[in-house]
């Protein structure tokens, strides 16, 4: 079996609502090997999305709180260009909103992840195989009739479709997908599950979380996020 790409160790996370510490992840461990896909099923408010963002460097473990290794690297001890570089490059985020801009079209959205990449400057360089490579993932997710549409123009399974073509731009190491069909009827679900089981095939890493059983059923392995740690499920 392949080496854990990521290594979650015994991870503390708390937040603080006025004056009270609210303990969210108490001491969780996971491991995430290269081209599996794994779903961590988890009842609302289990501490889902705050597992997703420390694994993709968005915010960080208490004090003390355990590690988490990329590659066995320790995120803590990155500097913010490392951090940078791998919130950027490394990992690739899509949503439960989608989180497009409504102002720019399919085409633009998705390219928008090389101009975060490479800057203004870098992107304009790379304007033109970065254009290519987001039509022909857009393209692969039966998005080439919408190129010109804005996120308004699109029903809720296109925009996911398009914030998973953005999410793999950068042609990540690993997806992180937050409740990828949680907006979406069982039917769009499905074939937003298909579009990421194909990206699966092509040997993507990628840790989903979900509240429901029957999508996490789609992953290689299914864990459980209870009382703060992770349990077999
Ligand atoms: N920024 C925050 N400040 C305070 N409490 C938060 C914050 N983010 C999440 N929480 C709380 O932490 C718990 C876990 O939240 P979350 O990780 O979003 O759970 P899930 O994604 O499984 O629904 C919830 O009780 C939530 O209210
Ligand atoms: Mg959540």
């Amino acid at each position: 079996m392949n080496d854990p790409i990521l290594q979650v160790r015994a991870i503390h996370k708390t937040y603080r609502l006025g004056r009270v510490d609210v303990p969210v992840l108490r001491g969780l461990d996971l491991d995430v090997r290269e081209g599996e896909w794994v779903a961590v099923l988890g009842a609302s408010g289990s501490g889902k999305s705050t597992l997703l963002h420390l694994c993709g460097a968005l915010d960080r473990p208490d004090r003390n709180g355990g590690s988490i290794t990329y590659r066995g690297q320790s995120m803590s001890g990155w500097s913010t260009a490392e951090k940078d570089r791998y919130r950027n490059t490394t990992v690739g985020f899509v949503f439960q909103f989608y989180h497009l801009l409504p102002e720019m079209n399919v085409l633009e959205n998705t390219a928008l992840a090389a101009m975060v990449r490479y800057g203004r400057w870098g992107y304009s360089m790379r304007r033109r195989q970065t254009n290519q490579r987001a039509g022909e993932l857009l393209e692969a997710f039966g998005l080439s009739q919408r190129l010109r549409h804005k996120p308004a123009e699109l029903s809720g399974g296109e925009r996911q479709r398009v914030a998973i073509a953005r999410a793999l731009m950068n042609e990540p190491q690993l997806l992180l997908a937050d409740e990828p069909t949680g907006n979406l009827d069982a039917a769009t679900g499905a074939q937003i599950l298909d579009v990421i089981a194909r990206t699966h095939r092509e040997g993507q890493t990628i840790v989903m979380v979900t509240h429901d059983r029957a999508i996490a059923g789609r992953a290689d392995r299914i864990v459980q996020l209870t009382a703060g740690r992770i349990v077999a499920a």
